[in-house]
């Protein structure tokens, strides 16, 4: 469906190009909104970084978005809502989502062991969003941080061994010590979803995987269906949907490299220099 006068317009913010994996979950089941994309890539990684730093950025990125007409945020990034969601929602006047608490409602609808594995970066395990929010629901959770995950998906080795042995190293390391029965592997990461078939090779049977991303956007789609009193926003193909992006780096690395997140070719990028 083609962008129409009164469509609702979406701003998504990441670290950089990771977010790309949720804008296209959006897509698939918000087709009819505006999207304005914000990857601050000039500051990436997020996910080691302190609390300070991420809150300082993501509020600047945050302010951009709403100052281009975006008349909600969903902040894709894991490090920014573990570390951040309650700061950003101060800063700006519309309505935040972040990716935690959907992954979360998720989680807690399908874990039968109460007991589940939550990936992630440094940052986010460090914040112990996802543990906080679980206990809440019942569910013990263990927080296993995967630094090495992001780069390796970022050089395009998804479906390579070293990738694959990696993700056997960290999961053997998480279902361990009484989490043998975890029943949920929770992909607390942009970029996880493309390790999927990976991951769902390496990790025990009987585990299903939840992802922040597809959750997150079943969440934003039943937000904008209720509020039009709809069950859920149509779902038709994404070809149609307005798309603009901003990255403080390289347009045309975000360009190149997005393309690979998104599962589409991606133009209308602008750079943009965001002074402190
Ligand atoms: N976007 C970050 C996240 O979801 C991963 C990349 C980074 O560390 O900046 O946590």
């Amino acid at each position: 469906m083609a962008p129409t006068e009164d469509s609702i317009k979406i701003g998504v913010f990441d670290s950089g190009v990771g977010g790309l994996t949720v804008l296209k979950a959006l897509l698939e089941l918000v087709p009819e909104a505006d999207y304005v994309y914000f990857g601050d890539t000039a500051r990436l990684p997020y996910g080691s970084k302190s609390i300070e730093t991420v809150s300082k950025y993501a509020i600047l990125a945050a302010r951009y978005l709403e100052r281009h007409d975006a008349q909600m945020l969903v902040i894709a990034c894991n490090t920014a809502t573990a570390l951040a969601l309650d700061v950003i929602k101060q800063a700006v006047s519309v309505p935040v989502i972040g990716v935690v608490e959907p992954g979360v409602e998720r989680t807690a609808a399908e874990s039968k062991n109460r007991k589940v594995v939550v990936l992630g970066t440094e940052a986010t395990v460090s914040s112990h969003a996802y543990r906080k929010a679980l206990a809440v629901r019942g569910i013990e959770a263990r927080e296993k941080a995967c630094p090495l995950l992001v780069p390796l998906i970022e050089e395009g080795w998804v479906e390579h061994p070293v990738s694959e042995q990696v993700s056997r190293i960290y999961l053997g390391e998480a279902f361990t010590d009484g989490y043998e029965s975890a029943d949920i592997l929770l992909l607390g990461c942009t970029h996880y979803p493309l390790l999927k078939p990976v991951l769902r090779r390496v990790a025990p049977r009987h585990v299903e995987i939840v992802d922040s991303a597809q959750s997150t956007a079943q969440a934003v789609a039943k937000m904008l269906g209720e509020n039009c009193g709809r069950e859920s926003a149509p779902r038709e193909a994404a070809h149609g949907a307005h798309l603009k992006f901003f990255a403080t780096d390289s347009a045309e690395k975000f360009r190149r490299l997005g393309t690979r997140f998104l599962g589409q070719p991606i133009d209308n990028v602008e750079h943009v220099d965001l002074r402190e």
